[in-house]
């Protein structure tokens, strides 16, 4: 599929500039500054209930931070340039898996491709269930849809919040594998709790820990990806990063 070619302009970078959140007096992080790379991968990883998943909604203007901002290094609005794809997958009950993929052409008045919402489908698997409803599909089959969706939309900034954590191992495997492929030269931000998940996929790691929360230098991986998942330096690394989330 030509798909990476449909994208207008080149990916920026994305600066979050001293970013602070607070819920109900508790200080989730303050002064926080990270630059998701332009085109490449950058991986979030960190406790459950650090604020990973609040990060990631103001990185999209989903929700407002107390302080900081969210820019574009090429000075653009980001208004219609994010893609993002939350923790839950939020499909529309009413609406079958393929009427799902191309919603958001929809309800931008535009008339979808059918024909790309249909070969995104049989990319997640599941060529045969694009007349399903949402509750008709098991967790991880919803999952797969949302994911097409979010890969439709075929933005230069692309937001995933744990896309791939209701898969069995081998479909969890190969969606790493399309996304890397589907989503080459754009800039990504993902958050997940597997180690080896980012290690295959990731350009750039970072850990976000500690209450307030900070974030870790970021950890630059080596090689392309997807990295194959029984890479010995792969492995050393999943290792090595399991041991700092233990800390
Ligand atoms: N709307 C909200 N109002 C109040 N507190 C909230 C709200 N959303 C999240 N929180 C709290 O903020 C903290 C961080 O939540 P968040 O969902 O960002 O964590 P997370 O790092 O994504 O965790 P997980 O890995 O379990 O998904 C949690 O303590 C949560 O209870
Ligand atoms: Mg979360």
């Amino acid at each position: 599929m030509d798909f990476p070619g449909q994208t207008q302009s080149p990916p920026p970078a994305l600066h979050l500039r001293a970013l602070s959140l607070v819920y109900d007096k508790r200080v989730l992080f303050g002064d926080l500054d990270l630059t998701v790379a332009a085109g490449r991968f950058t991986v979030l990883l960190g406790p459950s209930g650090v604020g990973k998943s609040s990060l990631l909604k103001i990185a999209a203007g989903l929700i407002p931070a107390q302080t900081g901002s969210v820019e574009a290094d090429d000075g653009k609005p980001l208004a219609g340039r994010i893609a993002f794809m939350g923790q839950q997958d939020l499909l529309f009950p009413w609406a079958d898996a393929l009427g799902n993929v191309s919603v958001g052409a929809r309800l931008r008045g535009e008339t979808p491709d059918l024909d790309r919402a249909r070969a995104l489908l049989a990319e997640v698997g599941l060529a045969d269930r694009a007349a399903s409803l949402p509750h008709t599909l098991s967790g991880g089959m919803r999952q797969r849809v949302a994911l097409a969706r979010t890969l439709f939309e075929d933005r230069p900034l692309v937001l995933m919040d744990e896309p791939f954590s209701a898969l069995d191992a081998a479909n969890r495997a190969r969606m790493q594998e399309l996304a890397v492929r589907l989503l080459r030269g754009r800039t990504v931000l993902m958050i997940t709790h597997d180690p080896l998940e980012a290690c295959r996929m990731g350009d750039t790691l970072v850990v976000l820990d500690g209450a307030p929360a900070r974030l870790d230098a970021p950890l630059t991986v080596p090689g392309e990806a997807p990295r194959p998942p029984d890479d010995p330096a792969v492995l050393q690394l999943q290792g090595a990063l399991l041991r700092r989330l233990m800390r």
